[in-house]
């Protein structure tokens, strides 16, 4: 995340690309996958694993934005996408901790 960060601050959208990519693999196997997703969760969080993986799928679609609008010359569409992908990361964390 830090790495795509800095990559849209100085504007290096190649960076960027490879940032997004490799958090969209990260996230696709490691946090999308129910049964991974069980397994990570305190006891007490595990019947929310839908809501958490649900959080994983919305990484996944943000960074296909990001691939796919890149050389879009509406760079807050990608900048969006990298907020959304935050929340995402947020929402399934506050899950995780149950605040
Ligand atoms: C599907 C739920 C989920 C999503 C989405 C998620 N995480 Fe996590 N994350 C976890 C869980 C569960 C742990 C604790 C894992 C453990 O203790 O083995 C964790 C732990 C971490 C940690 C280790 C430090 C800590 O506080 O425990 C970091 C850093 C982290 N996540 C970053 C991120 C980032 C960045 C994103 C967004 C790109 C993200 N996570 C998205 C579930 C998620």
């Amino acid at each position: 995340m830090v790495q795509m960060q800095t990559a849209f601050i100085v504007g290096d959208k190649a960076e960027a690309l490879k940032a997004a990519t490799a958090l969209g693999e990260e996230s696709k196997h490691l946090l999308a996958d129910e049964v991974v997703m069980a397994k990570m969760l305190p006891k007490a969080q595990v019947h929310k694993v839908r809501i958490a993986t649900t959080s994983a799928r919305m990484i996944e679609e943000n960074v296909e934005m990001i691939k796919a609008n890149m050389e879009n010359v509406r760079r807050d569409t990608v900048q969006n996408a990298y907020l959304d992908i935050q929340r995402a990361c947020m929402r399934c964390h506050n899950l995780v901790r149950d605040w």
